[in-house]
């Protein structure tokens, strides 16, 4: 099967084609024929955070782009000999992304439909307006090329990337626990069969990858805040410089599985106010101190639910799944667990939002006809994981 995913949830507009074919076993594999992927975070950076009215216009003005280069990297650009002028009419689809039907016309008029079985679109959760230009959009490819939908949770996604290895689906057995650490999100969830979640914690304030990014706002670091944040941390650790501000571990020793993550960021910037101007020293220790505090939250309370639930494998995904302190952490915790507990984790390069998750995800809901009707299609911005 074929499928076209597209990922319009936050700041990055992704389009990808891949190839799966098999089931939830060992015979499940899947190819990436085509992968395009725009981060807007630069755009973002001024503003310290995603601003979503612009996120809406640049999914907007960069989806065709992307579909374009996803689709010539499969092969399955191909152009009509004379510009078709029969096509559905999707102007009332796209009527409030005037930009996007602009740049949609033409494209359509040209091409010929790809080979493609669905398209994978993420609904939620995210920020409304950017999942809205996705979803949109998919309902206008889905009526011209007359191919059905599947609406993926952008949760989900990460979480169907996070099994994979090579190609494949990773060796692993139920149930698995699952730790969703994002910019949105940071979730404990429990999946004891296939595409069945309860969620067994949540934040109850800032999500981690959150405070990544106000953290490092505080330390003058850039938009996205997390990879600036773990590379300060890790010249700390390598040039091992003293530790002077010790920031407290949220939640940590609750009997409970949620967390809280706006505490570390307010006694971050009691610390910033008070020894401002802040030297390189300083952010780099702030740095580590932050990261270990995260890192025990995520350790401990990931520890304590696996023995809580008999849980076989630990799955870790979402942004902040790139940090490597965490990654390695996670690991040596694991190690030393009592009962072999196994870890699956995406590769770095594919721990953030992309569009291979969403149509991954979409692949497997397509084998069980699980189809969106298109007039019905919404976005949900809280979305929920079920
Ligand atoms: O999953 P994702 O790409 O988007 C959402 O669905 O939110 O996650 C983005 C988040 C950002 O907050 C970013 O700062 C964080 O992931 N992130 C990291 C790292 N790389 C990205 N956090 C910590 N360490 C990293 N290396
Ligand atoms: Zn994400």
């Amino acid at each position: 099967m074929n499928i076209l995913g597209i990922e319009t949830s936050c700041d990055e507009t992704a389009v990808c084609f891949i190839k799966a074919e098999g089931n939830f076993d060992a015979d499940f594999r899947f190819r990436i024929l085509g992968n395009a992927l725009l981060s807007q975070a630069a755009l973002h950076a001024k503003f310290g955070g995603v601003f979503p009215n612009l996120a809406k216009r640049e999914h907007a003005k960069n989806l065709v782009p992307m579909l374009v280069q996803a689709l010539e990297q499969a092969g399955e650009l191909q152009k009509h000999r004379e510009p078709t002028s029969v096509l559905p009419d999707i102007k009332t689809t796209l009527e409030r992304e005037p930009e996007l039907l602009e740049q949609l016309l033409p494209f359509l008029a040209q091409s010929k439909k790809p080979n493609i079985d669905a398209i994978a679109v993420t609904h939620g959760p995210g920020l409304e307006p950017a999942l809205w230009v996705g979803v949109n959009f998919a309902r206008a490819l889905s009526a011209v090329w007359n191919v059905p939908i599947v609406a993926v949770n952008h949760m989900e996604g990460h979480v169907a990337l996070s099994m994979m290895e090579d190609g494949r689906l990773a060796k692993f057995e139920f149930p698995v626990l699952a730790l969703l650490i994002s910019g949105g999100h940071t979730e404990l969830v429990l999946s004891r069969e296939w595409m069945k979640y309860e969620r067994v914690g949540e934040t109850r304030d800032d999500a981690a990858g959150e405070a990544f990014d106000k953290v490092a706002r505080l330390l003058d670091l850039p938009y996205p805040g997390g990879p600036e944040i773990s590379r300060l941390a890790e010249k700390a650790r390598s040039e091992n410089t003293p530790s002077n501000f010790k920031l407290p571990r949220p939640m940590m020793h609750e009997d409970n599985f949620d967390f809280s993550f706006s505490g570390l960021k307010t006694a971050v910037r009691r610390i910033t106010e008070a020894q401002a101007p802040l030297s390189e020293e300083m952010k780099m220790d702030i740095a580590r101190e932050f990261e270990d505090a995260v890192a025990d939250v995520l350790v401990s309370k990931t520890l304590r639910a696996v023995e809580m639930y008999g849980a076989n494998t630990v799955l870790v995904g979402g942004g902040v799944s790139a940090n490597t302190y965490i990654r390695e952490r996670l690991a040596e915790a694991l190690e030393k667990a009592d009962t072999p507990v196994e870890l699956l984790i995406p590769p770095p390069e594919l721990a953030t939002d992309n569009a291979i998750m969403i149509a991954l995800a979409g692949y497997f809901h397509a084998l069980k006809k699980d189809f969106a009707d298109p007039a019905e299609l919404r976005a949900n911005g809280n979305l929920k994981l079920t």
